[in-house]
């Protein structure tokens, strides 16, 4: 735990803006700054950040809340180590209390990641400075791996009788336990451990942070299996980590597009060679996962493929992939025989960026792909237009829609209806489409709590509408059940500290509840303050007609039923009910300011 003094420390000399503008790229617009959302792919921006409430919110996507909560979305991190991170850019150091106040669960992956981080250091060590080592530092070399390079990926080499870790652990009291979770050593009749790699060279894996998660072992001769890999734990998964990111993260920002391809050499030879921003999957196939982690970092992800057929075939595999990820993908393509390590080393990082140039949509892979599994008959086309509508649904953004429409149009002759029939009856998909200020569309699922939801922004932004809103207002029995837990936590808000704080809400609460009440504050920001009284009288009225429309529905309701049953008692307290609520109805109420302007 870290003390609440020091997240408001730091949260006080933060900037969101700063910070946020490290990945995004914002501009001012008004009291917000916009930019294009990172968490999902859209042309328009409505990705808000307010510096002075030290909070964002995509209008679109519906994310949002403080920059810890920022952090820990786009570099999976924990909450204390969004903090820490945010603490460390300002110069802000951040002494966690003692363990003892530590969470359970917390102090667990700690340990997780202080045991693979030991045992990378120790197996790097090895590599190069014990004797043996040797014999894979000389594979290294062999293979042209510059010593940087073993360094920025710290390289290691697990010996064929043990790295020494099983000492590691017993003099610096580390857990047993944990390291067999981790599947760092394994556990023979009874109490004998021995290390799980060993004969390796090792490459450590780490997460978007660069904490080690898991780790590849090579063998340095023709054994077999050339690779081992750490099986999955608690802080390992396979099928959606990326190997490199860590370290690409800097180049894929700058160049704003990622090169993926499979191989840890791959990976360790174009950066070698300047092409900064590759990453790999690790053995497995690629998922959606994979694509969303980088989606959030730069929107231009290209596959490098091989360029034999099974690299055609992957190409169109992959594509849906991407789609279900939010983004189209572009494919790239090796000489044939090549792959990015060979490549990258005969021909440089000119090639390669001329192959990258060269790139092309997934979706034309994707297409020959289907004629060539479905065949140029009218049935075929037919089946093609069927499978091609259904994963245009999946597609969010207009504009792409209409791009793949086009190309599909071209390069397989079906005509566009067909392409789009399906969609004309399926469910409205969610507008890609927002205006700035994030008003949404004009439909009527929105419109029906526009009033809850003004009057929340207005109790957020302005504090002597939330004043009298939660002194003497009755406002708040009005508000919608969908608002209720919401109102709720800003009352306590104001209740504890008699102001209202957005940054501190939405750092109590989870993630979604701190995205829906940051959407609103921002939201709140675009209301003038001239005006903010009469849309606070406003809304409350609209909440109170509403409410009571509805108290006479259910009224109305309770007493036929009473006529039914014959209950004339229960009958004349619901029409004495229903007279009190008509003369309410009646009655034209105001918000009655106290306040003195
Ligand atoms: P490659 O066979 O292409 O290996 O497998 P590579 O990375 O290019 O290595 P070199 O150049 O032969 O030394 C691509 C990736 O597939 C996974 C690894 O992640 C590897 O980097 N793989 C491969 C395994 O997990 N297990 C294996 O036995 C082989
Ligand atoms: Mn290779």
């Amino acid at each position: 735990m870290i003390p609440q003094e020091k997240i408001v420390e730091i949260r006080d000399r933060a900037s969101v803006v700063e910070l946020i503008s490290d990945y995004v790229t914002l501009k001012k617009v008004g009291r917000n700054y916009i930019g294009l959302c990172p968490f999902h792919s859209e042309k328009t921006p409505s990705f808000t950040v307010n510096d002075e409430k030290g909070i964002f919110h995509c209008f679109s996507c519906k994310v949002g809340g403080s920059i810890f909560n920022f952090l820990m979305l786009f570099d999976h991190l924990s909450f204390p180590e969004a903090v820490e991170q945010v603490g460390k850019r300002y110069g802000i150091s951040v002494e966690r209390a003692g363990s003892a106040r530590k969470s359970g669960e917390e102090d667990e992956r700690e340990a997780l990641y202080r045991l693979n981080e030991r045992a990378a250091v120790n197996y790097h060590r090895v590599l190069f400075n014990e004797t043996s080592g040797k014999k894979a530092l000389e594979y290294i070399k062999n293979r042209g791996i510059d010593e940087s390079m073993a360094r920025r990926f710290i390289l290691g080499f697990a010996p064929q009788y043990g790295s020494g870790f099983l000492d590691i652990v017993k003099s610096e009291k580390l857990s047993l336990k944990n390291a067999l979770r981790l599947g760092l050593i394994g556990q023979r009749d009874g109490n004998r451990f021995y290390e799980k790699f060993f004969a390796r060279l090792m490459f450590p894996i780490a997460n978007a942070g660069g904490k080690v998660i898991g780790f590849g072992g090579r063998v340095v001769d023709q054994g077999l299996p050339k690779y081992l890999n750490s099986s999955d734990t608690p802080l390992f998964h396979k099928g959606s980590t990326l190997y490199g990111l860590f370290q690409a993260k800097e180049g894929i920002r700058k160049n704003d597009r990622v090169v993926l391809v499979e191989g840890y050499l791959d990976v360790i030879a174009l950066h070698q060679y300047g092409v900064d921003y590759a990453v790999a999957t690790l053995g497995t196939s690629l998922t959606v996962e994979h694509v969303r982690a980088l989606a959030r970092y730069s929107k231009n992800v290209i596959a490098l493929f091989d360029g034999d057929e099974a690299g055609s075939k992957a190409a169109a595999r992959s594509f849906e992939i991407f789609v279900d990820a939010g983004l189209l993908g572009q494919a790239a393509f090796l000489p044939k025989g090549e792959d990015p390590d060979t490549f990258v080393r005969g021909h440089g990082k000119r090639a390669v960026e001329e192959l990258l140039a060269r790139s092309v949509p997934l979706a034309d892979y994707y297409f020959s792909g289907l004629e060539q599994r479905y065949g140029k008959s009218l049935e075929g086309k037919g089946r093609i237009a069927g499978e091609i509508s259904r994963l245009l649904q999946k597609v969010r953004n207009v504009f792409e829609v209409d791009i793949l429409v086009a190309r599909a149009v071209d390069s397989l002759g079906i005509r566009e209806e067909f392409l789009r029939q399906p969609l004309r009856d399926s469910a409205p998909r969610k507008s890609a489409v927002m205006s700035v200020r994030g008003v949404p569309p004009n439909n009527p699922a929105n419109r029906d709590d526009a009033a809850d939801r003004t009057l929340i922004s207005l109790v957020l932004c302005f504090p002597e509408i939330a004043r009298h809103i939660f002194k003497e207002s009755e406002a708040l029995q009005w508000v919608g059940s969908s608002w209720r837990e919401v109102v709720d936590l800003i009352g306590a808000e104001w209740q504890e500290h008699g102001n209202i704080d957005v940054f501190r809400i939405a750092q109590k609460v989870d993630a979604d509840k701190a995205a829906q009440i940051a959407g609103l504050a921002i939201e709140g920001e675009s209301i003038a303050e001239a005006e903010s009284e009469k849309m606070a009288i406003d809304c409350i009225a609209y909440l109170r007609r509403k409410y009571l429309r509805e108290q006479e529905r259910s009224l109305r309701i309770a007493i036929r039923t009473a006529e039914e049953q014959k209950d004339e008692n229960a009958k004349r307290e619901r029409m004495l009910e229903w007279q009190d609520i008509k003369e309410r109805q009646l009655e034209r109420r105001k918000l009655a300011p106290k306040t003195a302007r």
